[in-house]
């Protein structure tokens, strides 16, 4: 078997059209126009491009969109009174503070400080809380889980129910949701980490395996359940080759191998990375709509 690769950029291109089109209509109707404010500390590159994506992608679909840039030494004291101001501001309706965060600042601290109606990442407490005990309408579910459900759905439609999901990874933005938005659509869910014992022989019982572990390629061919859907979340930077000072991107799933046994990989680069930014500018619009009544 070949697998099908799930083409998470065409599908993440649609979705920003059709948002940018209901972006338009919003205003047109209610005259509120979505706004988004990300935050950065610091001068990490991999955070600037990402935090840049974000912009870039938020004007794209028409939102007003603030970027503060803080230098590394910006205590917590200061950014959490930027947050209680982006909170307090009526054209941001939603608040990304990337993460990480340098040491001095307690990333939960400042989670905590966002208005969980403005937290379009989907990290504070509340809406983790709302996800957990299944009110995930009511919630903003984190962007990456809630691009891979979008992702899964689109292989298997409505045919979740019953299949027995494996989840690697427990973070509180991938692992921890994504099992929940599993759950909720009715699979079996395990969730596997780095304590779990035979975590090769737990993968071979995934229908649908979700791998968000940030270790480049530990999931092997021979671990895939045949006809399996694949949803690697890991991108890892590795070097090109022995000795290679360039660099390339690998996911968590050794994709070549893997696609040997599955019928259907999202690809690291162009799998779920492209459809977290795409959930981001979703969530930032739900909150507006929301604003707008
Ligand atoms: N750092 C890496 N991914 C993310 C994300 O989705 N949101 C935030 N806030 N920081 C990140």
């Amino acid at each position: 078997m070949t697998a099908t690769l799930i083409n998470g950029k065409t599908s993440a291109a649609a979705l920003i059209e059709r948002i940018a089109a209901d972006t338009a209509l919003l205003r047109q109707k209610t005259g509120v126009q979505p706004g988004l404010a990300v935050v950065i500390v610091g001068d990490d590159p991999a955070s600037q491009v990402y935090v840049s994506n974000k912009s870039r992608t938020a004007e794209r679909c028409g939102f007003h969109s603030v970027q503060h840039t803080l230098a590394a030494e910006t205590t917590e004291e200061q950014l959490l009174l930027l947050v209680a101001q982006l909170n307090a501001d009526p054209k941001v309706h939603g608040i990304l503070v990337q993460l990480p965060l340098p040491t001095q600042i307690a990333a939960a601290a400042v989670i905590r400080a966002i208005d969980p109606a403005k937290d379009v990442d989907g990290f504070h407490d509340i809406n983790a809380g709302r996800i957990a005990s299944g009110a995930a309408h009511e919630a903003f579910v984190p962007c990456t889980p809630a691009g891979a459900m979008i992702l899964i759905r689109e292989v298997l439609g409505d045919g979740l129910a019953g299949k027995h999901a494996v989840v690697v990874g427990r973070s509180n933005i991938v692992g921890k949701p994504m099992a929940s938005l599993l759950l909720a659509a009715d699979c079996t869910v395990t969730i596997a980490h780095s304590r779990t014992v035979d975590l090769p022989a737990v993968c071979r019982m995934a229908d649908i395996l979700v791998a968000a572990v940030g270790r480049p390629e530990l999931i092997r061919g021979d671990w895939i359940k045949p006809g399996a859907v694949v949803i690697d979340v890991g991108i890892n930077r590795v070097p090109a080759g022995p000795g290679d000072p360039k660099t390339r991107l690998v996911g968590d799933v050794a994709t070549a191998e893997a696609m040997e046994r599955a019928a259907a990989i999202t690809p690291v680069p162009g799998g779920v990375g492209p459809m977290t930014i795409a959930l981001l500018m979703l969530n930032t619009l739900t909150s507006a709509c929301r604003h707008a009544g």
